[in-house]
């Protein structure tokens, strides 16, 4: 069932464990996280970005995933995200479209004109009941890039993280504490950072690059507080991996959809490990029986 975010991100912050937010680049990926929350029985955030929006359409991808979350995963709460927006126009079309929450990523700006860009979303935000996700530190590196390693992965300041949420009021924050977008050699989580920062800043905390950082450090960062991980590049790679190695074996095939299933299966294995690492796996059921 659709649902709006904070009710699941409550529920996460109270069982103490982390949601993962999938980015979905299609309908098979769709799918896919609605599947596997339903086997996982977890809670779970669809999260788009500017990028997916734009390939898939602003008003189908909304329909598609509230559709898919009424029948395909009408047992379990899923949450509809825009991630890293760009700008207030981005993420005002998303917040008209019925989504719960948005990413205003104006991170790549001085902090105060940061501030400012964000306070204005959350003012219009808020009026409508949606939540703002803040971004400080610009976390770098892009989704589905798998090159060894970046150069310098750069680290937030926790007294601008501190500053920011304090004059923002954004109800998630986003910072860079040691991950990147992709899978690199040299990503990591610096836990001193993130202890100062949650120490102070009591709003639930989103791990981004949540791709090709170790299972224990993940699981580490949840046990530190992180509320919500986010998946893209471990989805896309197993997308394309799959698809590939399916029409290289069915070169004749002419039935798309038997090229397709495959890739479902595969990214619903890895959401479904993902839901078991972050501890969201078999909650929903779980709240639901203690209440
Ligand atoms: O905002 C998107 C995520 O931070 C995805 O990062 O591609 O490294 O999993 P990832
Ligand atoms: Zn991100």
């Amino acid at each position: 069932m659709l649902v709006h975010i904070k009710d699941i991100v409550r529920e996460a912050q109270k069982g103490g464990y982390a949601l993962g937010a999938f980015n979905v680049t299609n309908l098979e990926s769709i799918l896919a996280v609605a599947r596997a929350a339903v086997k996982a029985n977890s809670a779970a955030i669809i999260q788009v970005s500017e990028s997916a929006i734009k390939y898939m359409g602003l008003k189908p991808v909304t329909h598609i995933v509230s559709t898919v979350a009424k029948n395909v995963a009408a047992a379990v709460p899923i949450a509809l995200h825009l991630d890293h927006g760009s700008s207030f126009d981005a993420v005002f079309e998303c917040i008209n479209a019925g989504f719960t929450s948005v990413h205003i990523d104006a991170s790549s700006l001085p902090l105060d004109e940061n501030i400012n860009l964000t306070k204005q979303v959350v003012k219009v935000a808020h009026a409508r009941r949606v939540w703002v996700q803040g971004e400080v530190g610009a976390i770098v590196g892009s989704p589905g890039d798998i090159s060894a390693r970046l150069k310098a992965i750069p680290l937030a300041k926790p007294e601008e993280v501190i500053k920011f949420v304090k004059e923002t009021k954004v109800d998630t924050i986003a910072a860079a504490i040691g991950t990147a977008h992709g899978v690199h050699a040299n990503e990591d989580i610096v836990f001193s950072l993130l202890k100062a920062i949650k120490k102070q800043v009591k709003i639930p905390f989103i791990l981004h690059g949540g791709s090709g950082v170790a299972d224990s450090k993940i699981k580490k960062a949840v046990k530190e507080g992180v509320n919500i991980i986010n998946v893209g590049t471990d989805l896309k790679v197993a997308f394309c991996q799959t698809l590939i190695n399916t029409c290289l074996k069915n070169k004749k095939e002419t039935d798309p959809r038997n090229l397709l299933k495959p890739t479902i299966a595969a990214m619903e294995k890895t959401i479904m490990e993902k839901m078991k690492l972050f501890g969201s796996a078999g909650r929903y059921r779980a709240a639901k029986m203690e209440t």
